[in-house]
């Protein structure tokens, strides 16, 4: 029985995680959970799945929750989610929160031991360096559970990791794969949320339309896979169906396929090294999709891609101001206050306006992530 920590129960990939689990309810139990403010949902996964102790966003939601299960012990806020993290029956951490919100409870989980199922990218791009050096110092496994690291991970199990030449990530192009940057101008917050392949939360399907979720996606490879920028490329793939691919020295590329589903890589981190069935997952029939497309990425059409290797290359706080500028600017698109194309342009903003300082302590990211949030506040008129 493997027991369970989860950031983030009532999001997109922290709903799969709970799917996983009871699937497997004789080898997948969870001890702590957290979530923002869904208190319906959060009811539905404390009765399916009785943890012993959840966190929410707010004390008055502790507090209501509290009333109804006695018997559970809730918290609330920052000291919640570490609370969450650092749970002492935990085996393993799901870190599925949103934004670099879960940086602190990660590297908590990693002072003590905790293996940790990433996909709260957000926290590998805003100190990559603190969270890995972290986890060398403690031993500690960082799995990836976001689709194409997962796929990079599968593809390099048993492999001579010095004889990696290049990670091919791939991408779908989101929502607005197909239409011309004129065709960008004026489009809807609506039509923005509309994934061709995926359903997930809101700011990561924005952040696949505008093409930085991919560029988040490199940062996170570098730090996970040790590789510099210059071995990391990104090709579009609109079918999804290769996650991602790795070549080596002797040219050989393997690549891990598979339905669009997350349940996958998700269960792939709890049960690593071992597999286990994956009930309700369609099997991939090749002969189905029948064809599947290539095509190299334009930098000029996806430019957030472009910021975040620009970034990546400086180092240092650049790639923080990359992660807090975006997800500010992803949050003023989403509440109406800019456009679609003037995420990129407060984003490109925010990184000229910043000195970089390398090799930044915690405290360092932390006022470097809120200068660029509130510097892109006053730049998307948010009040
Ligand atoms: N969705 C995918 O398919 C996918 C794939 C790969 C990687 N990822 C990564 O996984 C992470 C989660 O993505 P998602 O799509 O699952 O997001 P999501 O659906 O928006 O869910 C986010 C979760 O975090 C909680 N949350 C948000 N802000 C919080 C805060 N300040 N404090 C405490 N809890 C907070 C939300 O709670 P409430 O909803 O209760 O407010 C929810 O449980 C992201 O880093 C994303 O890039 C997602």
């Amino acid at each position: 029985m493997k027991k369970i920590s989860l950031l983030g129960a009532t999001g997109s990939i922290g709903l799969q995680t709970v799917d996983v689990v009871q699937a497997h309810p004789d080898h997948f139990q969870f001890v702590a959970i957290s979530l923002g403010r869904n208190i319906n949902e959060a009811r539905k996964i404390i009765n399916a799945c009785s943890p012993k102790l959840v966190s929410v966003m707010s004390k008055e939601d502790s507090e209501m929750l509290k009333a109804e299960f006695p018997s559970i012990r809730f918290l609330y806020g920052e000291e919640g989610l570490v609370e969450v993290a650092t749970h002492p029956d935990a085996d393993i951490l799901v870190n599925a929160v949103l934004g670099s919100v879960g940086l602190v409870p990660t590297l908590e989980a990693i002072k003590i031991k905790k293996t940790i199922a990433i996909a709260n990218k957000e926290t590998l791009v805003t100190a990559g360096h603190i969270v890995m050096e972290a986890a060398k110092e403690h031993e500690v496994d960082i799995l990836p559970v976001d689709s194409e690291h997962s796929a990079i991970f599968q593809s390099i199990q048993g492999q001579d990791e010095s004889a990696i030449d290049r990670l091919i990530l791939t991408a779908s192009g989101g929502s607005f794969r197909d239409r011309t940057r004129e065709e960008l101008k004026d489009v809807t917050v609506q039509e923005a949320l509309h994934h061709p392949n995926w359903s997930m939360g809101a700011k990561i399907t924005i952040d696949s339309a505008t093409m930085m979720n991919k560029g988040l996606e490199v940062i996170e490879a570098h730090w996970l896979f040790g590789l510099p920028y210059e071995k990391i490329e990104v090709l579009l793939h609109k079918e999804s169906i290769i996650h991602s691919m790795v070549e080596f020295s002797d040219t050989s590329v393997i690549a891990q396929l598979g339905t669009p589903d997350m349940r996958i890589p998700i269960q792939y981190a709890l049960t690593y090294p071992k597999r286990m069935n994956l009930p309700h997952t369609p099997r991939l029939s090749l002969a189905d999709v029948g064809q599947l497309h290539f095509t190299k990425m334009d930098m000029q059409r996806f430019r957030c891609l472009a910021f975040a290797f620009e970034a990546g290359k400086k180092g240092g706080t650049m790639p923080t101001v990359l992660n807090a500028a975006n997800e500010e600017a992803v949050q003023a698109f989403l509440n109406g206050h800019i456009t679609f194309l003037e995420i990129e342009d407060v984003i490109e903003k925010a990184m000229m306006e910043h000195n970089v300082i390398q090799n930044p302590c915690l405290s360092t990211i932390k006022e470097v992530d809120l200068e660029a949030r509130k510097f892109v506040k006053i730049l998307s008129r948010v009040n």
